[in-house]
């Protein structure tokens, strides 16, 4: 009798042991010698750490093709794939601004450097400043060269970066310290906006996010008056706390002075800010995972077993194309059920974003027709104008964030759906201004307006890229064709 109370005493206990243990365990790093500070080659901590250093080179191998439907990166099909083909008025929007000649789906790190070396000069025409969120030697090169390097010609800085390092994207010193490992950052960029939104300490899981934010997150180039790149990137976090950087802080403090303005938009001739990839902002504005503490590192670097030590899976990629592992060591659910649930998110915001997108690029043809009229002499009545151009900017900025941000959605699906419908809003009250305005110019405005997008997709920059028909994300609902014409 005794034994039977024993045995089950056991069994409960090891069972709630499970229970509470369901978090996975930390794994226990294998170390085989010491690595110096300030070292920034990732062989040599491969020394140390060898699986860690194996499992991270392979962010440089193509991932398997089909997985993905909105994030065909660099799959085995080795199709770069083109966003302004997939997203055809992007093409009419970012026209006069490099990221309008050649904008390309993201790949493994281990591409960072060369992908800006492969790309049109036009993208990297800024300079130095271009490798913040690429080489590891940013920090201390802005440290030590200040303006000399940001304001380098890109390639020139290139130059500055030791031989056997130039092609090296993010790097073990990024994410850690030499000593023990614990995580760090290694840009000023995030250390400013941290202290900008007034958080001075990281927990270790914090850092699981941050860590990846010091890249993931927007920035601009502040420029001079004349365009000129007048510092290091910074982020537009004014007037924003941990856990709260909204879309509504950033849009105001990019559209707050001369210097977030980055490049003219030819089609509206409007200088204008920009939205880069905004990971870190939309994830961290409490979405389902951030408030239930998941951190970036815990979706895309999941515990992995080599041999008989369990790692860190140090190849970042997309959760789809790693076959959801990383989400099975929370949830119950199956694969194919959480395979289903990233997709039918992903297809409502793919929706919004076609729609804000057309409706955005639909103003800027109108504003096109006004600044015609005003050529000829006519004069807009100033309140209105003003009111349109500030309903325009929010609704292009909302809709960048948006598709800027590289998950299509799943990181904040909730705060994704309500951004693009304020864009959608902002560009309807925008559109109502404009046509009442051209109006009153005698201008007759017919309900389908033409964008013409084919003459803004073809023959760009150096490589005269083209239009990529089968690259188009069609709206999976189907319902575009009630609102515009589309391609
Ligand atoms: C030093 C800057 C930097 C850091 C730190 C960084 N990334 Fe990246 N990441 C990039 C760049 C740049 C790219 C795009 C590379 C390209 O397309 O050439 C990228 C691409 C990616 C991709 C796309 C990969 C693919 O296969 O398509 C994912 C996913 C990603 N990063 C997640 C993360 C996560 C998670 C972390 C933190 C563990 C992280 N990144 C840390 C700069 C960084
Ligand atoms: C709850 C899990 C989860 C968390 C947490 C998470 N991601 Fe993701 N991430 C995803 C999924 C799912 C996708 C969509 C992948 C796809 O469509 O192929 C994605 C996509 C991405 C992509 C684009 C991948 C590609 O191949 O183009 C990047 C970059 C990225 N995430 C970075 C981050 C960063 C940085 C953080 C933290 C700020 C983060 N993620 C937090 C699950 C997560
Ligand atoms: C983009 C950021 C990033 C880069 C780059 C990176 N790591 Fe990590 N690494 C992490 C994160 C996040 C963890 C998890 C740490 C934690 O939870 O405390 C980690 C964990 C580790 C660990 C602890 C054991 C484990 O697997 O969890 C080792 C060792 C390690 N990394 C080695 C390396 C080496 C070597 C390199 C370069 C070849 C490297 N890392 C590059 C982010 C990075
Ligand atoms: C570290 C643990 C953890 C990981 C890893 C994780 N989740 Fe979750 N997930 C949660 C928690 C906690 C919730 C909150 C709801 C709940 O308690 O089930 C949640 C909620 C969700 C929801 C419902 C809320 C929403 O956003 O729609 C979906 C869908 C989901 N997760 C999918 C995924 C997918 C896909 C992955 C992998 C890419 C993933 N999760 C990875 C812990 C995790």
């Amino acid at each position: 009798m005794k034994v039977k109370i024993l045995i089950v005493l056991v069994v409960v206990s090891f069972l709630t042991c499970l229970l509470i243990n369901c978090a996975p365990e930390k794994p226990e790093p294998v170390r085989v010698g010491t690595i110096s500070a300030n070292e920034f080659t990732p062989e040599k901590w491969g020394k140390v750490y060898p699986f860690n250093y194996e499992s991270w080179l392979q962010t440089e191998q193509p991932k398997p093709t089909g997985k993905s439907q909105y994030r065909k990166g660099w799959d085995t099909d080795k199709v770069i794939y083109d966003r302004l083909s997939e997203y055809p008025f992007s093409a009419l929007l970012y026209n006069g601004w490099g990221f309008g000649i050649e904008y390309n789906e993201p790949r493994g790190h281990h591409y960072a450097i060369i992908d800006q070396i492969e790309i049109d000069p036009s993208r990297t025409s800024p300079g130095g400043v271009c490798l913040a969120c690429k080489t590891p030697y940013h920090k201390s090169f802005t440290e030590k060269y200040g303006m000399k390097y940001l304001t380098a010609k890109f390639q020139d800085a290139i130059d500055m970066i030791p031989q056997e390092n130039r092609k090296l994207g993010p790097a073990c010193i990024d994410c850690h310290q030499p000593e023990d490992m614990s995580l760090v950052t290694n840009k000023f960029h995030i250390e400013k906006g941290l202290k900008m939104i007034g958080k001075n300490q990281l927990s270790r899981q914090e850092l699981r996010s941050i860590s990846c934010g010091q890249c993931h997150m927007t920035y601009y180039v502040p420029r001079d008056k004349t365009g000129k790149v007048a510092g290091d990137i910074r982020p537009p976090w004014e007037g924003s706390s941990w856990g709260n950087i909204s879309i509504e802080n950033i849009v105001k403090d990019l559209l707050s002075d001369f210097q977030r303005e980055e490049w003219t938009q030819k089609t509206t001739g409007f200088r204008m800010p920009y939205i880069r990839h905004p990971e870190f902002e939309l994830f961290s504005k409490s979405s389902v995972h951030w408030n239930a503490g998941v951190g970036c590192a815990d979706c895309h670097m999941p515990y992995t077993r080599v041999g008989s030590y369990k790692i860190s899976d140090h190849d970042v990629t997309s959760p789809l194309k790693a076959n959801l592992k990383a989400c099975i060591q929370c949830h119950t659910e199956s694969a194919d059920w959480l395979e289903k649930q990233v997709l039918t998110i992903q297809d409502r915001i793919a929706s919004l974003i076609i729609r804000a997108g057309y409706a955005t690029a639909t103003d800027a043809i109108l504003f096109e027709m006004l600044h015609n009229e005003q050529k000829k002499g006519w004069k807009p009545p100033q309140t209105l104008y003003e009111k349109s151009k500030y309903l325009y900017k929010n609704a292009f900025l909302r809709l960048v964030f948006i598709s800027a941000e590289n998950s299509t959605g799943f990181h904040n699906s909730s705060e994704s759906g309500r951004i693009l419908g304020d864009a959608i809003a902002f560009a309807g009250k925008a559109e109502s201004l404009l046509r009442q305005m051209l109006s009153q110019a005698g201008i007759q405005v017919s309900e389908k307006i033409n964008l013409n997008l084919l003459q803004y997709l073809n023959d760009r920059g150096q490589k005269k890229l083209k239009y990529k028909k089968d690259q188009q994300i069609k709206d999976p609902f189907n319902l575009q064709k009630n609102f515009s014409e589309t391609l």
